[in-house]
């Protein structure tokens, strides 16, 4: 087994020593044939799980069919996907690019456009302390994580940050600063271990209102939440709102790389020929991949994530509530906070053939595919859960065994 990062691939990620050459649904296979419970999903990105038959024949189609051609004729496929996007998700249009950092260029260039044409020279866009939004530029720039920002000044103008879920902090920009013209966030935020607003999805109803008060965009990232992830096909849905630009990506291809950003009443319009684009953006391949795929969640994947997300969240708790263990999120995007660091439990899980993310020292981040079955769900709480009594009361835990 190949532990180290090779020197020819730059070491911009601490690889763990293992790799996979098959899947199928939740399960990954090694190098070895060693099975793998996936609670990852290619983070949040494998909806359908690994080797979704549908999506893996739509692909091979259209890829035998035609690949690519480009933005400067029509292409039929992205014009089915959008039409799909914008009727599940109530936006007017869409712009397709090829990962979620892309598709928050394009809003934050949106909301850009926006400021300027109201008169405001200096557009500034309000974002949360511990978001996080892609590795480019501007969106490095409206990430709430200095780590991600360390050693790549200057930054990119035109950002003022909030505590995530602070209503009060954001009037106190608006009192003081002329030049906001749009909020961006999460609404739930991934990366920084899944961390969700006290009143839930009220928070959204709350930005939805500061938006509408003072004429601003609310830009939601679902780049993480969307498609599915929440339980519903959007996490705004959850709200009975419409963000005015949505963005979207990792779950949208099932692994096929595509993003998609979205816009709705003020934002409309804003685009216009020559003002944003990309070579590979919503290629035939990718919008087949992505139709198959938006046919797959729709099919139930979604509902089931509402399903199995409060079967595995209350297995959690009954499991590990007396630990002091919580489990904050929704849908399949929970994370199961400890009362202590626990970095360890990756190695630990894997070494016994269940695949984690640990994000924020102390919360596991359980993204598995939509379509777990109750089986397997059952198989991941009781599983998890022995490891992480087994971690946090190691005497207790051999006591019981014993017992
Ligand atoms: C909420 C959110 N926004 C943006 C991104 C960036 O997406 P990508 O890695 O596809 O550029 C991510 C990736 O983790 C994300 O979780």
């Amino acid at each position: 087994m190949t532990a180290l990062t090779p020197p020819t691939l730059m070491p911009t990620y601490a690889r763990q020593p293992v790799a996979f050459v098959r899947g199928e649904g939740v399960w990954l296979y090694d190098t070895d044939g060693k099975r793998y419970l996936d609670t990852t999903a290619g983070i949040a990105v494998c909806g359908l799980g690994h080797a979704h038959a549908g999506v893996a024949k739509a692909i091979a189609e259209q890829a035998s069919t035609l690949v690519h051609t480009s933005n400067l004729f029509q292409v039929p496929l992205q014009q089915q996907l959008a039409d799909k996007l914008c009727a599940v998700s109530g936006m007017n249009s869409a712009f397709f690019g090829n990962s979620g950092a892309e598709a928050n260029e394009a809003a934050i260039k949106l909301a850009r456009l926006y400021g300027h044409k109201k008169g405001i020279t200096l557009p500034t866009i309000i974002v949360m302390e511990n978001s996080f939004h892609g590795r480019t530029m501007a969106t490095l720039t409206a990430t709430g994580n200095a780590k991600v920002q360390e050693g790549f000044g200057p930054l990119v103008q035109g950002f003022e940050r909030v505590p995530f879920d602070d209503i009060a902090a954001i009037e106190a920009v608006a009192a003081r600063n002329p030049n906001i013209v749009a909020i961006l966030v999460e609404p739930i935020q991934g990366e920084s271990g899944v961390r969700m607003a006290k009143n839930g999805f009220g928070y959204l109803k709350a930005l939805r209102d500061i938006c509408d008060q003072h004429d601003w965009l609310l830009m939601l990232d679902e780049i993480q939440t969307g498609n599915g992830r929440t339980g519903r096909y959007f996490a705004y849905q959850h709200a009975g709102i419409l963000p005015d630009v949505l963005t979207t990506a990792k779950g949208l291809g099932n692994g096929f790389p595509i993003g998609a950003t979205l816009v709705a009443g003020k934002a409309t319009e804003l685009f216009s020929p020559g003002k944003h684009g990309t070579t590979y953006g919503g290629t035939p391949l990718g919008c087949a991949a992505a139709l198959a795929t938006m046919d797959g969640l729709l099919a139930g994947a979604v509902d089931n994530a509402a399903i199995m997300g409060q079967r595995i969240r209350d297995g959690f708790i009954r499991e590990l509530g007396d630990l002091g263990v919580t489990v904050e999120g929704a849908g399949l995007m929970l994370g199961v906070v400890l009362p202590k660091p626990c970095t360890e439990l990756v190695a630990i899980a894997r070494d016994a053939g269940v695949l984690l993310i640990v994000s924020a020292e102390n919360r596991i981040r359980l993204l598995p595919p939509l379509v777990i079955t109750a089986a397997e769900a059952d198989e991941l709480v009781t599983r998890i859960s022995a490891m992480v009594r087994e971690f946090l009361a190691p005497a207790a835990a051999t006591n019981e065994a014993s017992a």
